[in-house]
């Protein structure tokens, strides 16, 4: 376990979902404490406890509300469809002030998930940002992450671009892909999050048209002192 894992608290809001869970099975696993949040603190306390299970108990993974999840933690990851996106996020607004909110969120309209279709903000990222103001950094990260891989064991096939609103956060934010297993790159700006999330309604189209379930996305081309030395 890490010493950074040791001193951070992470709430995965939505974590009764699919992705959600996944991320928190791999960041519990990898000695975070993880608070899942959710509507219902029942919803949240089950799912919880199904993860405890899978890591026999050697981890910290609590289940509460939404708010009092974002309340305790130091940095907060939201796991909701689009269409809940606004709404939660106003939820826990006020507990957010001066943290890090790392938005996974790719806005899918139903019933067209393979085409895609970005808010008026420009990305569902940008809206999280008009949302939260200035005193929240925004994140994004694991758009393009099929929750399929997160709760197995294997090598995860894809690549996770991480956007943000400062180099700082993105850096903290690269940290934790790190700890999933994952590789993360900075993307840059979090206007760039347009691209990554716009990616997962191409993976989808490819999804469906070839028959897969979890397509992804990998950088090549990178030698490796190149990514030592950022
Ligand atoms: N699934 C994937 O493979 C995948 C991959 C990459 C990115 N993502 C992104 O991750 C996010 C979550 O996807 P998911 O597939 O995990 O979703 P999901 O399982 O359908 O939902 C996740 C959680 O969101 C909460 N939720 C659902 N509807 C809600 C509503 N109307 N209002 C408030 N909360 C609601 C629920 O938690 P409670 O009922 O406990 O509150 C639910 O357990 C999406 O934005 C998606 O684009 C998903």
């Amino acid at each position: 376990m890490t010493k950074e894992a040791l001193l951070l608290t992470i709430a995965v809001l939505g974590g009764t979902g699919k992705e959600g869970k996944g991320l928190a099975y791999r960041w519990a696993k990898a000695g975070y404490r993880v608070l899942i949040g959710s509507r219902s603190s029942e919803k949240a306390v089950k799912a919880a406890s199904e993860i405890m299970e899978l890591l026999e108990g050697s981890s910290s993974v609590v289940g509460t509300t939404n708010p009092e999840a974002a309340e305790q933690a130091d940095i907060i990851v939201l796991t909701v469809p689009y269409s809940a996106h606004r709404e939660t996020l106003e939820s826990v607004k006020s507990a957010l002030k001066g943290k890090i909110l790392v938005d996974v969120t790719a806005p899918l309209v139903p019933p067209k998930l393979s085409k895609v279709q970005m808010p008026p903000a420009g990305s569902a990222a940008q809206e999280a940002k008009e949302i939260l103001g200035e005193e929240v950094q925004v994140v994004t990260a694991f758009q393009n992450v099929s929750h399929e891989y997160l709760m197995g064991e294997e090598d995860v096939e894809c690549d996770v671009l991480v956007t943000g609103t400062s180099k700082k956060a993105r850096v903290e934010v690269l940290m934790l892909v790190e700890a999933t297993g994952l590789t993360g790159w900075d993307a840059g700006p979090i206007e760039n999050s347009v691209v990554v999330e716009g990616l997962a309604s191409v993976l989808i189209n490819i999804n469906r048209l070839y028959g897969s379930k979890h397509a992804g996305i990998r950088i090549t081309g990178v030698p490796n002192q190149a990514i030592e030395s950022t």
